[in-house]
């Protein structure tokens, strides 16, 4: 058997890893999250999650990887037997449902990109398609609908998939070369752009709203379920990416210092993107409006429009950085499956990469069908972007707090986190004590469990389940959705676990 690939160097490894994590979700998600969330106060819940959750599975994540060098279904499957590979798919088929709609945001954003060289910045843009005059919105948000209401943008999304092949197509030895040159110059850009941001006269307002807390927030539920899924998302934790990621180190790296790296690099990246976007925002007074999407397509561009100079060659960067962050958390989205598929059936690498690039193009291709389906409703009702949002709702609010949880509860009980403690240990510069095993046992799970099931108690007595409350009267999208989303996981993962290829040993 073909020795397994090694990361070429550490930083190589720091770069992947970091890169997976930093992408749509610090630029943007963050923002627009800390704004709807309390603002200044949103940082508590998020703190939290990140020391409370974030940061252990991580450790837990990079430690199976290490541990037992494998992808993700293999790793869980070699420390809890059958049900810990089932449950392995079922978290990288979760995962394949946001690779395939985060390629899709992808490709949208090539399409801004695009017009970040011209048609962006005209003075009104009509939208036939929707019934919009010129001017009827601001021109960030009409040339955004004036692209997805059109097929090119399947175009789009059909590059985003070939480059993203292009990259994982032979592992980890081209993903570091990528890395190398993505994430340096995605930091760059992201310097010149808070520099540009907090040198604006009053820029500094902007950001001192964005740390303005707003307590009242800290009450309701939503706000922690919100900063919870954010520091999965924003980690890539529960999408089997970092166990892939960690099964290609050398055997003495150290996986808590791997950990505090990278939820560093990733946390500081968030923290100074909430900077810039918010001081030019407000220099400009626009509003953010509270959606994630908006934040990135309109609103932040509609700040950049507003430049005294030179918002040409910063919308431009703008656009370049978010590709660049995008596309090195897309391979490692990639790679998590592939990984798995090919530590399952040993399939060459060339291979699966066709296979995974042409269903996941015709995946990605359904969340961006221009047609309209239901006009007047929250997403203008593009049949795309509403399918985006039901599998939004199930796979990024559920799906990965459910993968943590499941996670964690296979390696503590099953395994015995006292064992995987010990493996981490042997290479780890801070040890971890009997304190961490107690933790995985017991109060990572319980967290775990209460904000998820409190967070279903919330949206059944309001009636918005299954995502219904999100398409309004197009609730049947929500249903067929929600079946598509349990019937491809589940589905999925029996077939894989019971597929043949080669049969995971559990450790005694
Ligand atoms: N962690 C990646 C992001 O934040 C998926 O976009």
């Amino acid at each position: 058997m073909a020795e397994r690939q090694q990361w070429r160097s550490k930083l190589g490894f720091i770069l992947a890893a970091s890169g997976s994590a930093i992408g749509l979700g610090n630029v943007v998600f963050f923002s627009a999250n800390a704004y709807k969330f309390g603002a200044g106060a949103f940082y508590i819940p998020y703190l939290v999650a990140l020391l409370l959750i974030g940061i252990p599975i991580m450790i837990l994540e990079f430690g199976l990887g290490h541990y037992t060098r494998k992808a993700f279904p293999q790793s869980l499957g070699q420390v809890a037997g059958k049900p810990g590979e089932f449950f392995g798919w079922w978290a990288i088929l979760n995962a394949c449902f946001i690779a395939m709609f985060y390629i899709t945001i992808l490709g949208w954003v090539v399409a801004m990109w695009v017009g970040s060289f011209g048609g962006l910045w005209q003075d009104a843009i009509a939208v036939p398609a929707l019934g919009k005059e010129a001017g009827e919105w601001a021109v960030p948000k009409a040339y955004f609908y004036s692209q997805i209401t059109q097929w090119k943008t399947a175009g789009f999304v059909a590059l985003i998939w070939f480059l993203n092949a292009v990259i994982v197509w032979k592992g980890i030895r081209s993903i570091e070369k990528a890395v190398t040159i993505f994430v340096p110059l995605m930091w760059i850009f992201m310097i010149v752009l808070i520099v540009r941001g907090l040198t604006l006269p009053h820029g500094f307002e902007g950001v001192l709203f964005l740390f303005t807390p707003d307590f009242d927030a800290l009450t309701k539920v939503h706000v922690w379920q919100g900063a919870f899924s954010q520091i999965f998302f924003t980690l890539s934790l529960g999408f089997g990416i970092m166990t892939a990621y960690a099964s290609y180190l050398p055997k003495e790296s150290d996986q808590v210092n791997n950990a505090l790296m990278t939820s560093c690099l990733n946390c500081s990246f968030e923290f100074i993107a909430g900077i810039a976007i918010f001081s030019m925002l407000f220099v400009f007074a626009i509003a953010p409006e509270g959606g994630t999407l908006s934040m990135m397509f309109f609103v932040a561009p509609q700040g950049i429009a507003a430049l005294p100079f030179g918002a040409k060659i910063f919308g431009i960067l703008f656009f370049t950085m978010l590709l660049f962050a995008g596309l090195s958390s897309s391979i490692s989205l990639v790679e998590a499956l592939a990984s798995g598929l090919e530590d399952k059936f040993g399939t060459s690498r060339g291979k699966l990469v066709v296979m995974i690039t042409v269903f996941g193009t015709v995946g990605s291709i359904l969340f961006a069908l221009p047609m309209i389906v239901n006009q007047g409703t929250d997403h203008a009702g593009v049949l795309g972007l509403t399918l985006l949002d039901v599998i939004d709702h199930w796979s990024f609010k559920y799906g990965l707090l459910v993968a943590g949880l499941v996670e964690c509860v296979l390696i503590a009980w099953i395994f015995g986190a006292r064992r995987l403690v010990n493996s981490i240990n042997e290479t780890s510069r801070i040890p971890l004590g009997s304190w961490f095993v107690a933790f995985v046992q017991l109060v990572l799970p319980l967290l775990l469990v209460v904000v998820i099931g409190w967070s279903i108690k919330v949206e059944v007595e309001k009636g918005t389940l299954y995502g219904s409350g999100h398409i309004d009267n197009f609730a049947a999208l929500g249903y067929i959705g929600f079946a598509v989303w349990v019937l491809g996981t589940l589905g999925g993962a029996f077939l894989l676990t019971r597929g043949g290829g080669k049969e995971v040993v559990a450790d005694a």
